[in-house]
């Protein structure tokens, strides 16, 4: 009985991870990759978030007048996959949890730099007790 559940659980666990890569396949989406091999590094991606988001997402991740905290239970990556930075990246985001509007693709933002810049992300989430 126990274990007819558990197993039932693992199912969906599995269904509810494997579902947002097919819909993501399913509209023809490319999946930026960073490069192979790359280590990310929290500290290179501190920088580079300054750069590129901070002016939306607030220096200490803590959101603007402009775009949303990343320090939330939303962005926890249960929720939001890192794999969500990479797409959030290269194909803008549809406003949708939020009333900001959207967000605008970056392309002079690179996989490998998204990587470090996620890295930097979930460093500072853990700090935070998101996890
Ligand atoms: C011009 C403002 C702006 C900039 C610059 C910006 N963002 Fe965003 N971003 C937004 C807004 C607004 C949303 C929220 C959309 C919603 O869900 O309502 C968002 C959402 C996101 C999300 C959530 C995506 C999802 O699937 O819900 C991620 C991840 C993200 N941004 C990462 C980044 C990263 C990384 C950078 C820098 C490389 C960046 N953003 C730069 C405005 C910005």
């Amino acid at each position: 009985m126990g274990k007819v559940r558990r197993r039932l659980r693992v199912a969906g666990l599995i269904a509810a991870f494997s579902l947002p890569s097919l819909s993501v396949q399913a509209q023809g989406w490319q999946v930026p990759k960073p490069s192979p091999g790359l280590m990310p590094n929290p500290a290179v991606g501190k920088k580079l978030f300054g750069t590129h988001c901070a002016s939306c997402h607030g220096v200490a991740l803590q959101g603007s007048d402009k775009g949303p905290p990343l320090l939330h239970r939303i962005y926890e990556p249960s929720h939001h996959a890192d794999i969500a930075f990479q797409l959030a990246v290269k194909n803008g985001v549809r406003a949708h949890h939020w009333q900001f509007g959207d967000m605008a693709p970056l392309p002079q933002v690179t996989p490998d730099d998204v990587a470090h810049i996620t890295a930097y992300v979930r460093a500072e989430q853990k700090k935070a007790g998101i996890r």
